[in-house]
């Protein structure tokens, strides 16, 4: 399969076009941005670790029955995904407060929620990614009552299976992101899950292993993520 034409570019990744209509490859790059694009940086060798870390846990979703775009990784850098027409609604999942929801609310980060919490936002650039709720998907076509209740469905079996398995780690699932993808055999597990889209608390000192680190500039970002990857290719 051959590597084509650009077509789309994002903060942190690149997707191509292949030679089979139906498949993506991902590139993975360094660059990070946080606060919608006000902060900008580069995390030295994070699209490698990003893509390795995906890939583990990908794998894992897969094995538990959970349908993702990935098919493999190919190289440091890559990905080769089934191609998706992505929703544009972001999936937040929190098991622990932080970040918007303790600035939101007023719940000090780092108490544990009495349930886990779902939300959805809009995935809009220009408008700074707002919350939504159901009603709003609905009204806006952005996916149907149906496939709302897939994607919810998959969010929180993805959150007990990844709670799970960090815990194991050693690491908190405090929180994470996800997005989904229409293909051509239904609903799958799009984008990636790593460092820049999840929260990682070590279970026993509590620090931060995740994109906290380079948001709030508390140094030692890459090696965190490192971290991380090393704990998951630990068996
Ligand atoms: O910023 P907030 O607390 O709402 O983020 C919740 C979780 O979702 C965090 O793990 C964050 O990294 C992730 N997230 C993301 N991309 C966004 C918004 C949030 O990966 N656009």
């Amino acid at each position: 399969m051959e590597k084509l034409s650009m077509l789309y570019e994002g903060k942190a990744k690149k997707v191509f076009r292949t030679s089979d209509e139906d498949f993506y490859i991902i590139e993975y790059k360094d660059d990070a941005t946080a606060f919608n694009g006000i902060k900008k940086g580069t995390i030295q060798n994070k699209g490698i670790l990003n893509n390795e870390i995906s890939t583990i846990l990908f794998e894992l979703l897969e094995k538990e029955g959970v349908p993702t775009h990935f098919v493999k990784r190919l190289n440091d850098r890559e990905m080769l995904v089934k191609k998706v027409e992505i929703y544009p609604i972001e999936v937040l999942i929190r098991n622990y407060a932080a970040g918007s929801i303790s600035k939101r609310l007023g719940i000090e980060e780092g108490a544990k929620l009495k349930r886990t919490v779902l939300e959805f936002c809009y995935k809009n650039d220009e408008l700074g990614d707002p919350f939504i709720n159901e009603y709003h998907i609905e009204a806006m076509e952005l996916a149907t009552k149906d496939e709302v209740e897939t994607i919810k469905n998959y969010s929180f079996k993805i959150n007990d299976i990844l709670s799970k398995y960090f815990i194991s780690k050693n690491i908190i699932l405090v929180d994470f992101k996800l997005e989904f993808g229409k293909s051509k055999d239904g609903i799958v597990l799009a984008d990636e899950i790593s460092p820049d889209t999840c929260r990682f608390w070590d279970s026993v000192t509590m620090e931060k292993l995740d994109k906290d680190r380079f948001r709030r500039d508390l140094g030692n970002v890459e090696g965190a993520y490192v971290e991380v990857l090393n704990r998951l290719e630990k068996q």
